[in-house]
């Protein structure tokens, strides 16, 4: 016999209605810490209010959400499950022991590319001399989670500098995903900032989201995916409800 908050809260989701009703969606968000020694690590600039914004309107949209998470000072949206990892490495773990159970992936989490190639069990001193630091690529979540098998709908960002469409559709078409959000950086544009403008492309088409502020984008995203997940080949209504009765 479940506990009664847990009875009122399974029979208020099986009433939840929405574009993702009835869906599992995982989503990354936040910067991760590559560790160099027990107090110094690598990290970005990711402030994580874009995957905390897409965490709420997957919500919203009727979805049961877990937002894994790298170290920021926001609070999760209510109804979300939270994950806090560190690395690129906890944040590929926790993913891909979801990615079975899960519809959609949106991978928003600026993950880092490398990461230390050691890692010091104490502090390292400072010295006269030059420390050069050997670091060696991290893992890539989303197209680790492309490559699975059985995988989720794939959603990823792409953070660029210059030639937004072309990086974007190269990136979508390299991680073997069926939509990325692309978004430009630099000069005070993309991170920790509020507002943002996003670039949609997938397979056949794309759209334009004008600058607005994150939460309205995600909103906007979110119901551009449920749109193409539910156009998309892969969305199959018999193994879907074979998946979520089994
Ligand atoms: N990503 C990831 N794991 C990584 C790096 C990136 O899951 N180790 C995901 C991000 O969450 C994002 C997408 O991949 O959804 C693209 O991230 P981005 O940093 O723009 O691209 P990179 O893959 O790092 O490629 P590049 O550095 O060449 O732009």
């Amino acid at each position: 016999m479940l506990e009664p908050a847990d009875l009122m809260q399974a029979v208020s989701e099986s009433f939840r209605r929405g574009s993702l009703a009835g869906l599992n969606v995982v989503v990354t968000a936040g910067p991760t810490r590559e560790p160099l020694y027990p107090v110094r690590y690598l990290s970005n600039r990711s402030s994580g209010k874009m995957g905390y914004a897409v965490a709420a309107a997957a919500h919203e949209a009727g979805a049961t959400v877990c937002l894994v998470s790298g170290p920021v000072s926001l609070d999760p949206p209510p109804g979300v499950q939270l994950v806090l990892v560190e690395s690129a490495q906890d944040m590929l773990t926790e993913v891909m022991a979801r990615t079975s159970d899960c519809d959609i992936f949106i991978a928003a989490a600026a993950v880092a590319d490398y990461q230390p190639a050691e890692r010091a069990q104490h502090k390292v001193k400072r010295q006269a001399n030059d420390w050069a630091l050997s670091l060696k690529p991290a893992p890539d979540v989303l197209a680790s989670v492309a490559a699975s098998q059985p995988r989720p709908f794939c959603v990823g960002f792409a953070a660029e500098t210059e030639q937004l469409q072309q990086h974007a559709q190269r990136k979508r078409l390299h991680k073997g995903i069926e939509m990325i959000a692309a978004n430009q950086v630099g000069e005070g544009q993309g991170f920790d900032v509020d507002e943002n403008a996003l670039l949609l492309v997938w397979e056949g088409g794309q759209l334009q989201l004008e600058k607005d502020t994150k939460y309205r984008l995600a909103v906007r995203l979110i119901e551009q995916v449920a749109g193409i997940y539910k156009t998309s080949t892969q969305f199959n209504q018999t193994e879907h409800h074979a998946k979520h009765s089994a």
